[in-house]
């Protein structure tokens, strides 16, 4: 079993939308998964009582349970765990990140956002998870161009000790639309922009988790 937590200490930066899109997209592609929302405030929770299928299956607590909640996801025969946290909270965040194999940081690719990232990547750097940055809601790319906002946005990033993943999310009213009556864009609109974004962004996700600590185990 693998785990993926979705960590950033801003609000708003899309940890709630992306980690029920790779949840939504891993259960597709044939893993049994598992969505903890970690979050007090209870958005991926809230997504997932309005959703018509049972899959992924979703369970709520706090984020300083997570290694208890985790025991009982792998006896319960998970694949893939995915967690959604909650801004602003360094205990937190810092059990999720402990717990996971991998983290992945979004941010839009705004100046404040981007300042703002340097806790989360000391964090994840501190605790030697891997980790990727991924910029989220950014300028749709032109002809297949990424953005210079984009471009600039990543050239700012490697100040961080955090590499940022090669995929950007685009702003697209289908990721906020899909959620509304519980489904993904993938559902929503398969053959979308935004579903072919967040199957890019899969495969990212599990070129960085086949380098996580749980390959780097397995291996050993
Ligand atoms: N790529 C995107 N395109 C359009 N809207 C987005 C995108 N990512 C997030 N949003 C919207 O931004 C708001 C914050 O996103 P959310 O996933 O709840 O962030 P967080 O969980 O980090 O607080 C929500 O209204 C969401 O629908
Ligand atoms: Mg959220």
């Amino acid at each position: 079993m693998t785990t993926l937590s979705l960590i950033a200490q801003k609000g708003g930066t899309g940890k709630t939308t992306l980690a029920i899109h790779l949840a939504v997209q891993a259960q597709r592609a044939g893993l049994r998964v598992l969505l903890v929302d970690t979050d007090p405030q209870g958005s991926a929770g809230a997504w997932w009582q309005r959703r018509a299928a049972d899959a992924p299956a979703l369970v709520e607590g706090q984020g300083t349970e997570l290694a208890g909640m985790l025991e009982e996801a792998r006896r319960r025969g998970f694949g893939l765990v995915i967690v959604d946290t909650a801004p602003h909270s360094s205990a937190q965040s810092r059990a999720c990140a402990e717990a996971s194999d991998a983290v992945l940081i979004p941010t839009r690719p705004a100046i404040l956002d981007l300042d703002a990232i340097g806790i989360t990547t000391a964090l994840v750097a501190d605790l030697q998870v891997p980790a990727q940055i991924v910029l989220n809601a950014c300028p749709p790319p032109t002809r297949a161009q990424e953005p210079r906002l984009v471009t600039e946005a990543r050239e700012a990033l490697t100040a961080y000790p955090v590499p940022v993943c090669p995929v950007a999310v685009s702003q697209r009213a289908a990721y906020s639309h899909a959620l509304i009556d519980g489904r993904a864009v993938v559902e929503f609109e398969a053959r979308g922009k935004a579903a072919t974004e967040i199957g890019a962004l899969w495969q990212a996700v599990q070129a960085m988790l086949g380098h996580g600590r749980e390959a780097t185990r397995s291996a050993s």
